[in-house]
């Protein structure tokens, strides 16, 4: 730019506030995330899937689907250009939901699904909640047994011990959307008073005891029906079927209903144990219903999703992030620009056999490209020069402690393979 040129107001760099950029340390870790979890969803005899971020707004807004925060507070929706209303999915569930309806004839069941979507809720941003995450889903179709809630709790379980976590870091709290629904009935609550039951449950963590207390009996709910001494019996058997399949760790906890109007039975939740973070890492459960917004024989499901933000603090207050390691083995630096034919060809030599390399282009002294080689972290480096060029032997330099050892060109790749 001239010195004369105005001075123009430049765009902020800053993303979109609640979201994030992933720079490649980020992304790492993410990608650390989804393989683990794509391995352990694998390892239980899951397939995954996709869909468009894109949805109609209708299927968050049918009844039965809906959580009224969610739809009505929290969705991004807009009207495309031919007048429809979209929202950006601000979970899977309605999706796979939809996508298991539509081929509901020609898929086998108990049908075991996952995914890892991109999800979006205006929500207000803070510690651990975000307006954009990521969110692994597993759900099961087509099996109204104890055993389906036991084996979509189990797969949580084995994720968290996938990432290195033992059982006193988490616990798995189970409730019951069945005995609720008994419960009002006995107490003869009205849909709307019911309504109010699952909501007070649902914030009886985040308000006073003696404002919970208050708010049960003005529904006329005794409160030692909702003190945990009493599990419910469906809650029993998942229970049962998780300690025989080694879970330690769960709970009867009468206050997990979850927000959503789809949940049928079984809910669930896993805590962190940790004082900071403490918001649920996974929540799912049992919703037999929700196929029947597109078909009128319903086909029943149980799942879970789980954040990346929520996993991410889990780990870090745990020191159990893995530390970053960059894709690039190792780094090719020139003495001069001249070098740079010479130096694209063993790159190509070492790529053919595997290497993953990078070529400096020879534009800065030979100093900085080590620095360029440094900063991106990767472990070897390679100086291309007219000595080693004459000569057919190239130090290899270990950049994390400084060390060097020569190699012909033929003995490169061999090298690096054998790390
Ligand atoms: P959810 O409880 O809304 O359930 O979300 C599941 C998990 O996603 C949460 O426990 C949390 O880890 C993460 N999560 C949710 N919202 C945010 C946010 N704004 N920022 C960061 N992380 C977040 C569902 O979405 C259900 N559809 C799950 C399900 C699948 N039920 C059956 N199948």
């Amino acid at each position: 730019m001239s010195k004369n040129e105005p001075s123009k107001e430049k765009l902020s760099t800053e993303s979109y506030k609640g979201v994030r950029d992933f720079y490649p340390e980020d992304q790492a870790f993410l990608n650390y995330l989804f393989a683990t979890c794509r391995t352990v969803a694998k390892r239980f005899g899951y397939v995954e899937y996709g869909a468009s971020i894109l949805e109609p707004a209708e299927l968050y807004k049918a009844k039965g689907a809906d959580n009224e925060e969610l739809v009505n507070e929290q969705t991004y929706t807009f009207t495309d250009r031919g007048g429809r209303e979209v929202t950006l999915r601000p979970e899977m569930t309605p999706t796979v939901a939809r996508m298991v309806s539509a081929k509901r004839r020609e898929l086998g069941y108990p049908l075991r699904l996952f995914s890892i979507p991109n999800l979006f809720r205006y929500e207000r941003p803070q510690r651990g909640r975000l307006r954009e995450h990521w969110q692994l889903n597993v759900d099961l179709f087509g099996s109204q047994t104890r055993a389906a809630d036991a084996e979509i709790i189990q797969v949580a379980y084995e994720i968290l011990k996938a990432f290195g976590a033992e059982e006193k870091d988490f616990v798995i709290k189970l409730g019951s959307r069945a005995y609720i629904e008994a419960l009002a009935a006995e107490c003869a609550l009205t849909e709307e008073d019911t309504r109010k039951l699952v909501g007070l449950l649902d914030r009886k963590n985040k308000i006073e005891k003696s404002e919970f207390e208050a708010g049960l009996a003005e529904l006329g709910v005794p409160l030692e029906k909702l003190n945990g001494e009493q599990v419910p019996a469906d809650v029993q058997a998942v229970l049962d079927t998780l300690a025989a399949g080694g879970v330690g760790n769960a709970v009867f906890d009468p206050s997990i209903v979850r927000g959503f109007a789809y949940y049928t039975g079984v809910v669930f939740e896993v805590y962190d144990t940790h004082k900071d973070n403490n918001r649920a890492l996974f929540g799912g459960g049992r919703y037999d219903n929700l196929t029947a917004l597109f078909d009128d024989t319903p086909i029943v499901g149980v799942g879970f999703g789980m954040g990346d933000t929520m996993v991410y603090h889990f780990l870090e207050v745990r020191g159990l992030l893995p530390a970053y390691s960059a894709p690039t083995h190792a780094y090719l630096a020139v003495a001069t620009e001249a070098e740079v034919p010479h130096a694209l060809a063993i790159a190509g030599e070492l790529r053919a056999a595997g290497v993953n390399v990078a070529v400096d282009f020879g534009e800065k002294k030979l100093a900085d490209q080590i620095k360029t080689a440094v900063k991106h972290s990767i472990p070897y480096l390679i100086v291309v020069g007219a000595n080693e060029i004459a000569s057919g032997t190239f130090g290899i330099r270990n950049l994390l402690n400084g060390t060097e050892a020569p190699h012909t060109r033929e003995e490169l790749a061999a090298f690096f393979l054998s790390l």
